[in-house]
């Protein structure tokens, strides 16, 4: 946990990983490479095949076709134990009935244990087991400690609050000092004010193990926050893997546009006109795209490079203001354009009263920041 020169510190290779439940196929050959130290997010809408992919690289599950190694260690024919991964459930799964010591301590104990000496009377008298429980309370007290969980470490699960119990099944998977965490949604059954805080805690702790850390989550917010670099799934594919500001603002494919940022990014159909500009509904966007002349385009803009003000003004893209949601520190103003094609663009709660329900606006898109995708969704 502490050791950042941890002997077993190692990165992950997932290699052309196909899997089918029947007929369903739900990972096609993905392939991915994740560093000693690094954090990767597995990013996508539910059923994508998150957890399918996690649980085949902690051993869980078994892929049909190709591998998994880590470090430089091929492990397919190895069980989960054998793997020394630590994974942290969405359900934490942990034992009611056990302390949060016990919790916390129970993988340290089927490691440096055999079984008959896990035998209460023999845990108490047999030597090798009395050393083995005072080295697994010092453990299990240190990982509490980061937590900041260590007076809970005598009560059940049942007596913590969902932050609590997150921390213990934290604790538990950071006191084993394993190759590489593997997390699938561990912050999903937290509150929104608790998933803040655990972000920024799951990062730190990353940050100080220095161990390789997969992490499952459809949450682009925790994808964006957490990560070294974020791979997006969709349909058991990996349409990207980049840093997460490069997802964003040089995303592959529309899907993968579309599927981070909030608001969502605004798609309109365009059309690329003689001089390079593209006409879109209500107006057109003043851009040099190289592209020829009648090429059909969709664009993205995503609403904070999309300027708002009031009136019919020249050039840009003329609309009804719909809706304005008011947010205190920004202003989103819907905005209807020709064929019914809505566009949401960000502004400044000051010019609330100059925008009201009704009024026409002009749209001015930032030329640097349009996004340009061709028909089948691939950037241009
Ligand atoms: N054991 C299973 N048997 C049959 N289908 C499964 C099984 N596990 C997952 N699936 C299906 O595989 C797809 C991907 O599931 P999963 O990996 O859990 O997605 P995610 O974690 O991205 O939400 C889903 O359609 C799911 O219903
Ligand atoms: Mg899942």
């Amino acid at each position: 946990m502490t050791s950042s020169a941890n002997a077993f510190q190692s990165g992950v290779s997932v290699r052309s990983v196909s899997k089918s439940f029947g007929q369903t196929r739900v990972l096609s050959d993905i392939s991915l490479e994740i560093g000693p130290r690094e954090f990767l997010t597995l990013l996508g809408p539910s059923g994508c095949g998150k957890s399918t992919l996690l649980r085949i690289i902690a051993g869980l599950d078994h892929a049909d076709e190709g591998s998994i190694a880590l470090g430089n260690q091929t492990v397919d024919g190895l069980l989960p134990r054998e793997r020394d991964v630590a994974m942290v459930f969405q359900s934490y799964a942990l034992y009611p009935y056990m302390t949060v010591a016990e919790n916390i301590g129970l993988p340290l104990l089927m490691r440096r244990t055999r079984s008959w000496q896990r035998l209460p009377l023999i845990r108490r008298l047999h030597p090798v087991a009395r050393a083995a429980t005072g080295t697994i309370a010092r453990d299990v007290r240190r990982a509490a400690e980061a937590l900041q969980i260590e007076t809970f470490l005598d009560r059940k699960p049942g007596q913590l609050s969902g932050g609590q119990r997150q921390r213990v099944a934290l604790a538990r998977a950071m006191v084993r000092n394993p190759r590489v965490f593997l997390m699938d949604e561990p912050l999903s059954n937290l509150d929104a004010k608790l998933r803040v805080a655990a972000r920024a805690e799951i990062a730190e702790l990353h940050r100080r193990s220095g161990v390789a850390c997969i992490y499952v989550t459809h949450d682009q917010v925790e994808a964006m926050t957490m990560s070294d670099r974020v791979a997006v799934m969709m349909g058991g594919e990996v349409l990207q893997v980049a840093p997460p500001a490069e997802i964003y603002d040089r995303p592959a494919e529309l899907r993968v546009a579309e599927f981070v940022g909030s608001p969502k990014i605004n798609i309109l159909p365009g059309t690329v006109r003689s001089d390079g500009g593209i006409d879109v509904p209500g107006g057109a966007l003043a851009i040099q795209s190289r592209l020829p002349a009648g090429t059909a385009v969709s664009v993205g803009m995503r609403p904070e490079h999309c300027d708002v003000a009031p009136g019919l003004g020249a050039g840009g893209i003329h609309g009804r203001v719909r809706h304005r949601e008011n947010l205190g520190s920004d202003l989103f103003v819907h905005v209807e354009t020709a064929g019914e094609h809505r566009i949401v663009a960000r502004s400044v709660p000051e010019i609330a009263a100059a925008v009201p329900p009704d009024a026409t606006v002009t749209l001015r898109p930032r030329p640097d920041r349009a996004l340009l995708f061709d028909r089948a969704g691939r950037r241009l």
